[in-house]
């Protein structure tokens, strides 16, 4: 198994090319089950996660070409017929987000046995949402030995589907079902994450009719098909947060292009009152950090547009350095804290209570092997090993792999010592 080694102390200098989200990636790419046409996505963040969608994709019938067009890595999708209706647990485990080809395959074929996910080492994560907005349009949910098996045969009818909570899975399931039911749906405390209206708008490219993505009340009048369409995937605004979150550890000035700052307002505040200079541009930020300790500083994680869940970790290994004691609140999962005893491996000194933790800051930390349980986390300790004093040993990197796109190569082109390990013989020794 591939490890990652970081060598701490270097300052970061340069610039870093943002790539496409992987969390909006995943749901355009299960759009085009919809449609018979060709659906052509730029701008894709070439991961695991995205990889692996594809080899689900085409199980159930979708053509997938990977090619490197004039704006970058892009992938055409044509699902001329949908072959298979199955998605087995053994794949829908692995990427949870698979579970979303559900409403897809519902709504063109009318009928889909999709597993349950299952939970996973952040949360308990239940699909209860999902399934209760596919059954308000219309769909008939069988629950049997881990699958759920849904059928929909006169098609799916728009209806009215309330969130008691806000939910993106959720929100961007139930877009990828209602834009081909029968009459109108009305979502509401839809998520407001820059990823729906991604997939909202690559959706009305194909000829779906949605209205107020991005707002908590979204509106969508079904159509009877969709057509093919070009779509270039928004930037990734965790990997834009992580990146910039490196560069206030480590130090240094590194400007993050192909991306939007507004996407990470929440952080940037949290940054700047922490004591970062951070200085947005048409094509993206600058983050600078000259000397000095930061400053101890609060966060609570909340759906768009407060703090990002999906941010919590690396802004914590931030926060290991810095003068005071932070407090930092996860209200979206129940247990997405697995990095604090490896941040502790290093010598931060963070305690948790329940959904809290404190994290008093230390003046240095001190590379460790350590070892993280999801892909966020797995990247803190990245961020903490640039700053930490000696290596940094960071093992299973395949979560890394599954969410950012050359991490060792955009790092080290500002300056960054980072190298991967081989794990098959090589440097590896377990
Ligand atoms: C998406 O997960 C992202 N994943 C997550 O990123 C991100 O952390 C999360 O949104 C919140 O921003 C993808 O887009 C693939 P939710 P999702 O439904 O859609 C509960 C990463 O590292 N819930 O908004 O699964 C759920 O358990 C990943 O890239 C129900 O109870 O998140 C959670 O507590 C990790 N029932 C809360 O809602 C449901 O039916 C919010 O989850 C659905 C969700």
């Amino acid at each position: 198994m591939d490890r990652i080694a970081i060598t701490g102390g270097a300052r970061l200098n340069g610039e870093i090319p943002i790539s496409g989200a992987k969390n909006s990636a995943i749901k355009l790419m299960a759009a085009s089950l919809l449609t018979e046409e060709p659906l052509r996505l730029t701008n894709m963040p070439r991961l695991a996660d995205t990889r692996f969608l594809g080899r689900l994709l085409q199980r159930l019938g979708t053509e997938v070409v990977e090619s490197d067009g004039a704006e970058g890595p892009e992938t055409l999708l044509t699902t001329r017929e949908i072959v298979s209706g199955f998605a087995p647990y053994d794949l829908v485990r692995q990427m949870r987000a698979s579970f979303n080809v559900l409403g897809p395959l519902l709504a063109r074929s009318g009928q889909a046995k999709v597993s349950l996910p299952g939970g996973c080492t952040i949360g308990a994560r239940p699909v209860d949402l999902h399934l209760k907005a596919l059954e308000a349009l219309g769909a008939k949910i069988d629950l049997h030995e881990g699958y759920v098996y849904a059928q929909a045969p006169r098609g799916l009818q728009g209806g009215q589907v309330e969130f008691p909570f806000v939910s993106v899975g959720a929100t961007e399931h139930t877009l990828l079902a209602a834009v081909l039911a029968h009459g109108e749906t009305v979502m509401t405390n839809a998520a407001c994450e820059p990823e729906i209206t991604d997939l909202a708008e690559c959706l009305n490219r194909m000829g779906a009719k949605v209205s107020g993505a991005g707002t908590p009340t979204i509106t969508i009048q079904g159509v009877s098909r969709l057509s093919g369409a070009t779509h270039a995937v928004l930037p990734d605004r965790i990997e834009t947060g992580t990146y910039a979150l490196a560069a206030a550890m480590a130090g240094g000035e590194v400007r993050l292009t192909r991306t939007r700052s507004d996407f990470i307002q929440a952080l940037i505040d949290k940054m700047v009152e922490a004591g970062v200079e951070v200085t947005p541009h048409n094509d993206g930020l600058t983050v600078k950090r000259n000397g000095g300790r930061l400053k101890a500083v609060e966060i609570t994680t909340d759906p768009y547009p407060g703090f990002a869940t999906d941010l919590q970790a690396q802004f914590m290994a931030l926060m290991s350095l810095a003068e005071g004691e932070s407090v930092i609140r996860e209200t979206i999962f129940e247990n997405r804290f697995m990095h604090v005893p490896e941040l502790g491996r290093l010598g931060a000194d963070i305690s948790v209570h329940g959904g809290e933790a404190r994290v008093r800051g230390v003046e240095s930390l001190e590379g460790a092997q350590v070892m993280a349980t999801d892909l966020r986390a797995s990247v803190s300790l990245v961020i903490a090993g640039l700053a930490a004093r000696g290596e940094t040993i960071v093992n299973r990197v395949y979560h890394l792999d599954r969410g950012f796109e050359r991490l060792e190569e955009k790092l080290g082109a500002c300056g960054a010592q980072v190298r991967r390990l081989k794990g098959d013989g090589g440097e590896e020794v377990e």
